[in-house]
């Protein structure tokens, strides 16, 4: 409802990022639904409300027919989104190559690809060139949409080129580049063979925002250190320009989670969920099956803690919500078989004919099944993560002030 509804704001926000909140699922061979997309860039935005706001970003599967192209662009249109377009050869280079197997793993400090380097080193070029042509098919629909007086907001780290394209086309649009992950420090950026070109093109916004203090700090570090350019308390400046460098770290929209708690429909909820598993203390975890979210790491303390604690064997229970992502990288296939067989080797090891000690499910769950389930004892154990925004509405879901988050020492709490 949040994007159908009427907005009364005038001034119009075009938020650009890779995945828009809404993904279209293939249904037929030419039929498709929306359903809502899962991840901290859209809890978080959902929440910005002053605006006029459009979406523009890739609708999640490949539509390669004119008419398939003209139905979707239709359906996207009610929920105030705009597609853009992106082949398979381009999903696959751009987002599945250089966006998730190479600035993802670096920005959270787990270095470039080591498995087979000299083959990543060839197939490097090939991705990048597919990143910067991704960003600039971006930049084609943003411009062919843009309205004199629009503020253009792009994000993430699938969009680094973004600004210097939205900058060719106009010099006078009011562009802002928002990271959602962590900036790393200017020594492991240093490592990245197209450093240089990436700067330059954040550069070229006119705001650049991170979520902590810390990852502008790193990127500041990594203008002067790299590029040679000038830091200053504002932001970076080069030739006279001022890019303007913040930290403004993100929330969620915390009061649809306090509502939602009063619906019958929780209520009701979180009575089956006392009821299933009374007499047993349950733990959750909610995270998107993500090498980052350290949910291996999760269940081996899980597990530990059963061998340690004899006497809790039947009394505790870990409910793992493992959302699939991502789910055409080796690498995503790889941790989803791993975690697998770890649960699979903890519940034969300490399940009974009646119980099992963890209930592990691929999949998301709905708003009102997520918020029932948040009333017990959270653990979010990220190896490294932006921001975490599970917690954040874990904390809100705190009606009855009974629950406890267990977080790994990493996540930024602000
Ligand atoms: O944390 C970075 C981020 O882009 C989030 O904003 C989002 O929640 C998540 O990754 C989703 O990733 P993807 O679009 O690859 O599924």
């Amino acid at each position: 409802r949040a994007f159908t509804e009427e907005q009364p704001f005038r001034q119009r926000l075009l938020v650009v990022a890779n995945r828009l909140p809404v993904s279209a699922v293939r249904e037929g061979v030419d039929s498709y639904h929306l359903e809502i997309s899962v991840g901290g860039l859209v809890s978080a935005l959902l929440g910005v409300k002053e605006f006029d706001t459009r979406w523009i970003g890739w609708p999640g599967v490949n539509v390669n027919d004119d008419a398939g192209q003209e139905a979707l662009t239709k359906a996207l249109a009610e929920m105030r989104c705009v597609p853009v377009f992106l082949d398979e050869d381009i999903v696959n280079q751009y987002y599945n190559g250089y966006c998730n197997n190479i600035l993802w793993p670096l920005f959270h400090y787990l270095g470039l690809p080591h498995e087979d380097r000299l083959a990543t080193t060839r197939s490097f070029q090939s991705q990048f060139d597919a990143y910067k042509k991704a960003n600039q098919m971006f930049a084609d629909v943003v411009n062919k949409y843009y309205e004199e007086g629009d503020i253009v907001w792009c994000h993430d780290y699938h969009l680094m080129f973004l600004p210097k394209c939205l900058k060719e086309y106009n010099s006078n649009m009011k562009v802002g580049w928002f990271l959602h992950t962590p900036f790393p420090s200017s020594e492991l950026h240093r490592t990245l063979p197209s450093r240089s070109e990436l700067l330059r093109a954040v550069l070229a916004a006119d705001l650049v925002g991170f979520h902590t203090y810390d990852y502008a700090r790193h990127f500041v570090s990594a203008c002067t250190r790299i590029l040679g350019l000038e830091g200053t308390p504002d932001g970076v400046e080069d030739q006279g320009k001022l890019t303007r460098v913040a930290a403004f770290p993100i929330g969620i929209d915390s009061e649809r989670f306090i509502r939602a708690l009063e619906l019958p429909e929780v209520q009701d909820r979180m009575k089956e969920m006392q009821e299933r598993f009374a007499g047993r203390k349950v733990m959750l975890g909610i995270d998107r099956l993500d090498m980052i979210k350290g949910i291996p790491q999760k269940i081996l303390a899980f597990e530990q803690f059963l061998e340690e604690n004899p006497h809790w064997h039947d009394k505790v229970v870990l409910l793992q919500i493992a959302v699939p992502t991502r789910t055409d990288c080796p690498e995503y296939q790889k941790l989803t078989s791993q975690v697998h067989e770890i649960v699979g080797r903890i519940n034969g090891r300490f399940g009974t004919l009646t119980a099992v000690p963890i209930h592990h499910l691929d999949r998301s769950l709905d708003f009102h099944a997520l918020c029932a389930l948040y009333a017990v004892t959270a653990l979010v154990t990220s190896l490294r993560d932006g921001m975490n925004l599970v917690s954040y509405e874990f904390v809100a879901c705190q009606a009855s002030k009974k629950g406890v988050l267990i977080l790994s020492e990493v996540i930024h709490i602000l």
